[in-house]
């Protein structure tokens, strides 16, 4: 079993600014559409977990629905899948080692981790594997941080860095009591 993350963040360590808005993202010119190696990441895995917020997010995008594996959303306040998402959204709730512990069981062994929260709460579990964390280089000096308060440390491998559109950088790091 593996989790993972693949997220941005804003040099001060923000995924989404003060006002939730991601736009800083794609302010870098982008002429040959570089994806930054997200649809390889999504071959790698079996499915999606992500928090209700981002949820709520990528709902609002215009165009199809980005996701091609299936998406297990965490939510205690939503119940019912909203109107055009059946079959595209599963609501999961409780204990997250019970949770990986279960879609395991129905054979989704590599999740993508994603929403702040959620890799959070994720981290503080010790359930994170694997980390593919690309830096934008801009502070945003606020905003929904990716990593929070723990009880002690994670450590992690450094794997590889690159530099992404002559701009970003993008580094792999794996938790490090996991073989290379
Ligand atoms: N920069 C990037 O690459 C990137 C990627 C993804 C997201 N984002 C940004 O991040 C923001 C979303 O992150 P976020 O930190 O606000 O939240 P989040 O992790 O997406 O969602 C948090 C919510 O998930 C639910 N949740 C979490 N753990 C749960 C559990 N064990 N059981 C049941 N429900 C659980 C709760 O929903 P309820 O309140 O319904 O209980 C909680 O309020 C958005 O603004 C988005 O734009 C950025």
């Amino acid at each position: 079993m593996t989790n993972s993350v693949f997220i941005a963040t804003s040099l001060d360590g923000y995924i989404a600014d003060r006002n939730n808005g991601i736009d800083w993202l794609h302010s870098y010119p982008n002429p040959d559409d570089c994806d930054g190696g997200f649809a390889d990441f999504m071959e790698r895995i079996d499915g999606l977990v992500m928090g209700r917020n981002t949820f709520e997010l990528v709902k609002s995008f215009e165009g199809e629905w980005p996701y091609s594996k299936p998406v297990f959303v965490l939510s205690h306040s939503m119940t019912k899948i909203p109107d055009g998402y059946e079959g595209k959204v599963e609501f999961i709730k409780g204990e997250l080692r019970e949770i990986v512990q279960q879609l395991d069981q129905r054979g989704f062994k590599r999740l993508y981790i994603d929403g702040g929260v959620t890799i959070q709460n994720f981290l503080k579990e010790d359930l994170i594997d694997e980390m593919v964390i690309t830096t934008v280089p801009i502070i945003l000096g606020g905003g929904i941080p990716l990593f929070g308060a723990l009880d002690t440390p994670r450590r992690f491998k450094h794997i590889q860095s690159q530099s992404i559109m002559g701009a970003l950088v993008q580094s792999h790091y794996r938790r490090e009591s996991l073989p290379d």
